[in-house]
């Protein structure tokens, strides 16, 4: 993969689809604001990006002190056709037309809900993403997938829209909370672990995360890995399935942790524990080798929060992976690597081998 060589500026993808830009945004998203003309630019945040990322946008971007601000509450309870309404609203009243922009200034849920919001509004206007989580950074900038949760079941309404453009600045990292950074992270990883051994020694090198870590060139390899995947398979029939590794177990834990009497993880917590089970069923059905496995841990296991189950939380546990939409044929799916760098889709394996696998993840936490 060829890295253009301009660490100061940062990189730029051009994506068929839409522009990633990697780095400073005050140069390019003035130049963006000049060359399209807008009747009118809204900035989507929440409370979290209203106080940490809006005033660095601003001082900026000095074009945007006179957008439109709608304000949500954070996190993924709020990711739904409600907060959806509240924004058409606001819009509606600041008499948004057809030719406005939205910018959506946030993690994933900002960018999803917001996407989805624009891509409906008097049947679509032109959105961009700021994303200001590494999460999103990594994962949601690629794919061109909003929505938001209905009827209890997570992106269950939405739609594939391209943005106009994405806009990524690691300047917003440093108000992140380090576990928001390490869940981010967690995707990288898998993105190294499915696709570029080399991405994995290189994340390796980063870890623990030190504040003046350079996150350009590690964010942009990530995306690049994301958008290859993505390119050879944009409606998720086969290829795209790799980036699923790590997240039939991920998920499982993940619900099981949002279980009123649990300790709740995020999403890229719950995908690094996935990835620690996932990787001993890669050894057992995929013959991965025993030193990459260690390799593969060893990083993982600095990401990794504790996270001991009791034995009694398994069936819970197998219940959520066993309904996991991803299944097919009543048998359980999972993504597995036969090499760091070489995934597998549509590897069968059983209740009693997760079971294994759950045993072997908890072995690091008892
Ligand atoms: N569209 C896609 O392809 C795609 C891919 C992955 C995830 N997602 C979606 O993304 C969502 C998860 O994204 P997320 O982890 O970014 O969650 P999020 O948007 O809830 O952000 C996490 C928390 O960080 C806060 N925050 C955001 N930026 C900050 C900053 N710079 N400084 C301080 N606080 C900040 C937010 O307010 C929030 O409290 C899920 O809804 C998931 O479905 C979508
Ligand atoms: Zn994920």
């Amino acid at each position: 993969m060829m890295i253009p060589d301009n660490p100061n500026t940062g990189h730029c993808l051009n994506l068929p689809e839409y522009p990633v830009y990697i780095g400073t945004l005050r140069d390019r998203i003035c130049h963006f604001l000049e060359n399209n003309r807008h009747s009118g630019c809204f900035i989507l945040v929440d409370d979290n990006t209203q106080q940490h990322c809006l005033p660095v946008l601003q001082q900026q971007v000095p074009q945007l002190n006179t957008a439109g601000i709608v304000n949500i509450e954070p996190g993924e309870i709020h990711k739904n056709l409600k907060t959806c309404e509240l924004i058409w609203n606001y819009m509606l009243e600041n008499r948004a037309d057809r030719n406005a922009l939205l910018i959506n200034l946030g993690g994933g849920v900002i960018g999803d809900m917001g996407g989805f919001c624009a891509a409906t509004y008097k049947r679509g206007i032109r959105f961009i993403q700021i994303p200001t989580t590494l999460l999103a950074q990594v994962d949601a900038s690629v794919g061109a997938k909003v929505g938001i949760d209905f009827g209890g079941v997570k992106n269950s309404i939405g739609a594939f829209a391209n943005p106009a453009a994405v806009f990524i600045d690691p300047v917003f990292l440093q108000t992140l909370p380090m576990p928001q950074i390490l869940s981010g992270m967690a995707e990288m990883v898998k993105h190294a672990l499915i696709a570029e051994p080399q991405a994995l020694q290189e994340l390796h090198s980063l870890l623990p995360i030190q504040p003046v870590t350079d996150w350009k060139k590690m964010i942009y390899k990530s995306i690049l890995i994301k958008y290859e995947i993505v390119k050879a398979d944009p409606f998720e029939k086969n290829i795209r399935k790799k980036l699923n590794f790590g997240h039939t177990i991920g998920h499982g834990i993940e619900s099981f942790s949002l279980l009123p009497d649990q300790t709740p993880l995020l999403h890229g917590q719950a995908v690094t524990l996935g990835m620690i089970a996932e990787l001993y069923l890669s050894e057992k059905k995929q013959h991965l080798p025993k030193s990459q496995l260690q390799t593969a841990i060893e990083v993982l296991q600095k990401l990794a929060p504790s996270y001991p189950l009791a034995g009694h939380h398994y069936p819970q546990i197998l219940r959520f992976i066993a309904n996991d939409k991803k299944n097919q044929n009543g048998s359980i799916n999972c993504t597995l690597l036969s090499q760091i760098g070489t995934a597998h889709t549509d590897c069968a394996v059983t209740a009693e081998e997760i079971t294994e696998a759950l045993n072997f993840l908890n072995s690091f936490f008892n």
